[in-house]
């Protein structure tokens, strides 16, 4: 199979014609009209090559330029940059932007397939020295404290290990040094990983060093959890460390269960952004249902594409007059990808003997609403 080209346009006929001559010399085509949907297929499909048309509505070929080169997803992926635009000042703008190449239309194709493949030529020289991550990074996201997110993130991790991911490398992370209860939920020693990660330097944060703090659930998925004392005694993880943990663990694991709490920290959003998938974490109640679609308006301002998010309903408190899903979905204007149901005996049970429910239960409705989330997430 040939390389795979992902090109950009947003001119019908042109994608057309480019593709079908790409395709004529043995290359697989992926065709993206838009800025949101070439970046979305850069990570998703993991093309070889980019070929980018720079005047785009919306998002043009030099902001998607900047995006990709600023997601280490895609970050070496070469970009060859096809555009109307030839003045001096725009083939600036291209190569700052991270284009690799800048041709202008009309371009002649054998031109363009020379370039192509010289590109392409020197990405297999260079070897896989960027090494696409392979692990799923799923966070989880409460639409404010208390809602279960923490509990959501403890038995998603044993469902996996335990069902559709069994063999894989499953490890839950809190981005959080303090107010952690990973731990104490699992009964497992609180450790201080995190904080000592916190004050390493990031360039030093290779998957070994990371996971050397890690503690290991009897059901085999791995814990890097913060510490039970407050949030703000121990410093906060910054950017660069978030950024160099993850890119570490996305090598060394198959999938990343962040335990996000609630809000829009720093290290919240450099995680809205590397994120695969993103859990957001509601309940049907009048209060709650208001602070999840003012955190849902936020993150379409943070552009987190909802491909990439979804809707979890905990039902911690079982109430005659709760809000159905359907009510819910209409409040929100949006799908509910899955309803845990109260389970507040066998909550209580399970925090107490510092087990997942689903451990603890495995026949309850709570696990098997578990399974068809971690399911879900294995698929997407
Ligand atoms: N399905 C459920 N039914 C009943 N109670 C539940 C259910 N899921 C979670 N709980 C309970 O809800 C409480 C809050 O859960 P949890 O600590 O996971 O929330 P959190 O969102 O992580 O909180 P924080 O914001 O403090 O981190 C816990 O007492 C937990 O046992
Ligand atoms: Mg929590």
């Amino acid at each position: 199979m040939g390389a795979k080209i992902l090109v950009v346009e947003d001119d019908l006929e042109s994608l057309k014609l480019i593709g079908l001559m790409l395709q004529s010399r043995g290359y697989q085509v992926l065709a993206a009209q838009n800025g949101p949907q070439a970046i979305q297929k850069a990570v998703t499909e993991s093309p070889d090559l980019v070929l980018l048309d720079v005047m785009m509505p919306g998002i043009d070929g030099y902001e998607v330029a900047r995006r990709l080169r600023a997601d280490p997803r895609t970050a070496h992926l070469p970009i060859v940059m096809l555009t109307a635009r030839g003045q001096v000042t725009d083939k600036v703008t291209g190569f700052e932007a991270g284009a690799d190449e800048y041709l202008v239309k009309p371009v002649h194709p054998a031109e363009l397939l020379t370039r192509i493949e010289a590109l392409l030529a020197r990405a297999a020289r260079l070897g896989p020295s960027v090494v696409a991550p392979r692990g799923k990074s799923i966070g989880i996201l409460g639409c404010k404290g208390g809602v279960g997110v923490s509990t959501l993130a403890i038995n998603l991790a044993f469902t996996l290990v335990r069902g559709p991911a069994a063999g894989k490398r499953v490890v839950l992370l809190d981005i959080r040094t303090g107010s952690s209860t990973l731990a104490l939920q699992l009964g497992l020693r609180p450790q201080q990983g995190l904080r000592i990660l916190a004050e390493r330097d990031p360039a030093g944060l290779t998957a070994d060093a990371v996971l050397a703090h890690a503690d290991r659930h009897a059901s085999g998925f791995l814990v890097l959890g913060g510490l039970p004392e407050p949030c703000g005694i121990a410093p906060p993880l910054l950017p660069p460390h978030v950024e160099a943990i993850m890119r570490s663990l996305e090598e060394a694991m198959d999938f990343i269960l962040v335990d996000m709490g609630t809000g829009l920290s720093e290290a919240n959003r450099i995680l809205l952004r590397r994120l695969r998938y993103v859990l957001i974490v509601t309940e049907p109640q009048r209060i709650s249902l208001l602070m999840t679609q003012a955190l849902l308006a936020m993150l379409d301002n943070l552009e987190v594409g909802r491909h990439r998010q979804g809707i979890v309903i905990v039902n911690r408190i079982p109430a005659s007059a709760t809000p159905g899903k359907e009510v819910v979905e209409n409040f929100l204007q949006r799908q509910i990808l899955c309803v845990i149901p109260p389970a507040p005996e066998l909550a209580f049970q399970a925090a107490e003997r510092g087990m997942p429910m689903v451990m603890l239960q495995p026949e309850s409705l709570v696990a098997t609403q578990f399974r068809q989330l971690a399911e879900h997430l294995v698929a997407v």
